[in-house]
């Protein structure tokens, strides 16, 4: 196994590296550092597992590390931390040539970025994401932010990093209902745009399942260019493309936010939420029978609830535009056009909606 590298072709482009062993590559990080100062920021679960490497790495290119060791988990991605990192930061008299070290999952890696991309108007973002959702998805594109009381993700800039580092040795440690959420992002380059590389998941799922090295770096390597695809294209989320991303999301959005947040892992919800988009489609004519059952079957192998909890039809629907790609108070959702191959669209009516989210015509999780 060795190095692979993709560019993000944005302006200006970056590289995403992958592979085993690059925490301790001060080759990959040296281009990429133009001031004395790396602050890294983790949290306390990453820290205590990778973050004397990453120091002992930068520490060899003669840089200061200032470590900044957040508390761990979903509910920290508050203002309330964003300022903290600050904080440190102007403590430590850190100047605008600092270069900011997203050290974790998806969590650190938004709340770094959104620090990057304001203290002193922006300083360098390097990502160096930890969970396999962070590999494929987060950490790549450029998108940032925190929570608001009123809202997930709702406070944020696009901020795009030097160089994304995926160090695929850091997955070893990641725990089993972790990895299989971020299984659930994976699958859906197949489901909105890769229908080989979904063949290619159905084959090789059972090494996938067991993080065999080679099967692992395919999936994220493939992954990682199909993102990185999309957000050339739309680098700011502009022409509906990257929408795509979302397939599944405005229903999985609506499961986090209606049980609680952390109750349900993102991927987790994404998966029950894609079922019920599959289902959707299924109604207006897009995706066959064998389609929906060929995707419940692929999310059932990798223990992914396929089946959603039942919130109500009128929850659901205040929930779901609550979203932030509904337009003057039409609800937008990504669907199938075909079998792996997704579209934004725009519904002209709520019946079929109302259909698949009633608890007598939902596939729901029996109470
Ligand atoms: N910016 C984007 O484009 C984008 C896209 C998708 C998701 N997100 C955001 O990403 C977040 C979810 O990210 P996540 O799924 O990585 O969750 P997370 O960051 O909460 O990480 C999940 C858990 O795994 C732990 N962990 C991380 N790496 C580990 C490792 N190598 N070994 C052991 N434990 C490890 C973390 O401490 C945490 O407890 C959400 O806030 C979501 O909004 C952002
Ligand atoms: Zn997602």
């Amino acid at each position: 196994m060795s190095l692979n590298t993709l560019h993000v072709n944005v302006t200006p482009a970056y590289p995403i590296h992958i592979g085993p062993g690059l925490l301790r590559d001060e080759s990959l990080l040296a281009p990429h550092l133009t001031g004395q100062v790396c602050a890294i920021v983790s949290n306390t679960t990453v820290a205590p597992l990778y973050l004397d490497t990453l120091r002992s790495t930068l520490e060899k290119l003669e840089k200061r590390v200032l470590p900044i060791v957040i508390p761990d988990g979903e509910s920290f991605k508050t203002r309330s931390t964003f300022d903290h990192i600050h904080d440190v930061l102007l403590e430590a008299r850190a100047d605008r040539k600092t270069t900011l070290i997203a050290l974790g999952g998806g969590v650190v890696g938004d709340l770094t970025g959104y620090a990057a991309a304001t203290y002193l108007r922006g300083i360098s973002l390097i990502q160096v994401p930890t969970t396999l959702l962070s590999q494929v998805d987060s950490s790549v594109g450029g998108k940032t932010g925190i929570n608001h009381p009123l809202g997930k993700n709702m406070i944020g800039a696009f901020h795009q990093p030097q160089v994304v580092l995926i160090d695929t040795d850091t997955l070893s440690t990641l725990p089993s209902r972790e990895y299989l959420a971020g299984l659930a992002e994976v699958i859906k380059y197949g489901l909105i745009r890769d229908i080989p590389f979904l063949e290619w998941i159905e084959t090789h799922l059972e090494e996938l399942l067991q993080r065999h090295p080679d099967e692992l770096s395919h999936a994220i390597l493939t992954s990682c260019r199909n993102k990185a695809e999309i957000v050339a294209v739309d680098p700011l989320e502009k022409s509906g493309v990257r929408a795509l991303l979302n397939l599944g999301h405005t229903f999985g959005h609506a499961i986090e936010t209606g049980m609680g947040y952390g109750v349900w892992l993102h991927g987790e919800a994404v998966a029950a939420g894609t079922i019920l988009a599959a289902e959707l489609s299924h109604r207006l004519g897009y995706l066959s029978n064998h389609d929906v059952d060929r995707i419940v079957t692929l999310f059932q192998r990798c223990s992914l609830p396929t089946r959603a909890p039942d919130l109500g039809l009128e929850r659901w629907l205040s929930l779901m535009m609550g979203d932030k790609k509904n337009e003057s108070g039409k609800l937008r959702l990504v669907l199938f056009e075909h079998m792996g191959q997704a579209k934004l669209t725009e519904l002209s009516s709520q019946a079929s909606l109302s259909r698949v989210l009633s608890p007598q015509t939902g596939r729901f999780i029996d109470a």
